[in-house]
């Protein structure tokens, strides 16, 4: 088969174009560890009042200032509905949903998730800078999503201005 000049360089091009896309891929996923959130632990939806830790919702400490955070996301909100921690707290979310489709997301950081119902998702965060942090829902959930929204206040060390 004879193929001309230019498609030769053109298939060459396209060739390594994805081999490189797959490498770059490659190093996210397996060196960086850049995965996609945890979907995999579940939960019956129509239970979570009475399933642990989602029975007794709210900020619980693991560590030194590394903490757990239990959530519930329904329509219009979540619970707990405002949480304080302290700055450098390591937080890990456990968020499920009451109900529908929510979002999870907190502006200015990498937290990011879908809450969706019969699932627990999982990530977690370490909060360097005092300051109020929203969430709020990024899934269009129904008629009140626009109000959907609590906040995390990051307390300064004693003694700091926060
Ligand atoms: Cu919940 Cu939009």
């Amino acid at each position: 088969m004879h193929l001309h000049k230019y498609e030769k360089i053109w298939l060459l091009f396209g060739g390594g174009v994805l081999v490189l896309f797959l490498l770059i891929l490659s190093v996210n996923s397996f060196a960086m560890g850049m995965t996609p959130p945890s979907h995999m632990e579940m939960i019956d939806p129509t239970k979570v009042d009475q399933t642990p830790p989602f029975d007794n919702p709210g900020l619980k400490q693991v560590g030194d200032n590394e903490y757990e955070l239990v959530m519930t996301a329904f329509i219009f909100g979540y619970t707990p509905n405002e949480i304080e921690i302290p700055a450098g707290a390591k937080v890990t979310f456990k968020v499920t949903s009451k109900d529908v489709v929510h979002g999870f997301a907190i502006p200015g950081t990498n937290v990011n998730m879908m809450i969706t119902p019969g699932y627990i998702s999982t990530l977690t965060h370490t909060f360097s800078d005092p300051g109020e942090y929203l969430i709020l829902c990024n899934e269009y959930c129904g008629i009140g999503h626009q109000v959907m929204a609590t906040r995390i206040v990051v307390k300064g060390k004693e003694g700091e201005e926060s």
